[in-house]
């Protein structure tokens, strides 16, 4: 899960869908434990907001209820207005019914008040109300919440059926305002060869930023014996990929350790989906993100023979055999390349021509990155 934007705001993961379902499935529990035997219920869903949490909800109740809604509308943007609109009211007669309203999220409770104003003359034998949050901090009234899913301090949050402005209700799960991200991260993307790491190095100077290159760090290591080290290059020699949760854990530590930068140039990672979503996750609960993935398209046959060439100064063993060169460009192509996929469904894939003079080429990346 990355960070969102809807309209002009940015918005972290929050609370999964996982942790959404077991909430409302103790919700439903709880509620057919305290039912009469028989009692057959009316659940309310107060609309829009509640629309996939009554959905959610009425699966998990175990024993015959019925449903209806009622539409009620009372946020504008981010804060709660006084007035509140019946966009649609109750038809059935609930004389002798017991009625469970169901909330999505019960904020100053001004719409509980009207819930309860609405129901106050409808002669039902009980009224009790299950919400899905609550925001302890802000709720001004003194009337009964009968059952709450989870309480949430007084942060505006989105998805799962709530929205900012009208956007964000399809998320399967909720996300909580947060601050403009302040880094502009890149991920430098293309086979081995492609020209990366030399881009890289114009790319940091011109955009300020701390350059991360995973191939780098792992051969500091490796010439330094650490023990990160020694488990790196028995997979590097044989240009194998170093296991994601090596490389995962010791990009975090390479992050942390620039905590002040202005954002990260991200040269040889990721390079599974497993670590494209590690790093998504572990940005997001910094409230930043990946900004664009920078992509250098190089033919195959001329990659070789740079990488050679590159073998007879550079002393990477792994440069210098072109079983081991075409064993990398295989493992680009079953693991890696799919990444392109990835970041063109977030609309972050941008392709760039790698072949031209160093300069032309840095050049085409700036044009891209002063968009990003
Ligand atoms: P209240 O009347 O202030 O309790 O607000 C209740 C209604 O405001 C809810 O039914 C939601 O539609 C909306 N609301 C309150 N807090 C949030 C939030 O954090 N995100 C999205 N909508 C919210
Ligand atoms: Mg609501």
């Amino acid at each position: 899960m990355s960070i969102i934007k809807l309209h002009d705001l940015y918005f972290k993961p929050f609370i999964n869908k996982d942790q959404i379902s077991t909430i409302t499935k103790h919700l439903a529990e709880r509620i057919k434990a305290d039912l009469p035997k028989d009692e057959v219920p009316i659940f309310v869903g107060i609309l829009n907001g509640c629309f996939l949490f009554a959905a959610d909800f009425i699966r998990e109740f175990k024993g015959n209820c019925e449903v209806s809604f009622v539409k009620l509308a009372s946020y504008q943007g981010t804060s709660s207005t006084e007035k509140i609109k019946h966009l649609v009211g109750i038809n059935e007669d609930l004389t002798g019914r017991t009625v469970i309203i169901l909330e999505d999220i019960i904020d100053t409770g001004r719409t509980l008040q009207e819930i309860y104003n609405i129901f106050r003359d409808k002669n039902v034998k009980q009224l009790k109300v299950a919400t899905l949050f609550f925001k302890p901090d802000v709720f001004r009234k003194e009337l009964p919440i009968d059952y709450i899913g989870k309480n949430i301090e007084d942060k505006f949050i989105v998805g799962y059926g709530l929205d900012y402005d009208g956007l964000g209700r399809n998320y399967p799960a909720i996300y909580q305002l947060t601050p403009t991200p302040k880094m502009k991260n890149i991920v430098l993307f293309g086979p081995p060869g492609a020209g990366k790491g030399t881009q890289a190095t114009f790319l940091k100077e011109m955009y300020n930023l701390v350059h991360i290159s995973t191939g780098d760090v792992f051969r500091f290591n490796i010439k330094n014996q650490t023990e990160l080290g020694l488990l790196a290059k028995k997979y590097m020699d044989e240009g194998n990929l170093v296991p994601d949760e090596v490389t995962i854990n010791m990009l975090k530590a390479e992050v942390d350790k620039n905590a002040d930068a202005h954002g990260f140039i991200f040269d040889g990672f990721p390079r599974t989906e497993s670590q494209a979503k590690a790093l998504d996750e572990f940005l997001a609960e910094k409230g930043e993100q990946i900004n664009g993935m920078v992509a250098l398209e190089v033919p195959e046959d001329l990659l070789v023979s740079r990488l050679l060439e590159r073998g007879k100064t550079s002393g990477r063993p792994d440069d210098m055999d072109e079983i081991k060169i075409r064993n990398r460009f295989n493992e680009y192509n079953t693991k890696t390349a799919i990444l392109q996929y990835y970041f063109e469904t977030q609309e972050k894939y941008y392709g760039i021509n790698g072949v031209g003079s160093i300069e032309d080429i840095t050049q085409r990346i700036a044009r891209v990155f002063d968009t990003l």
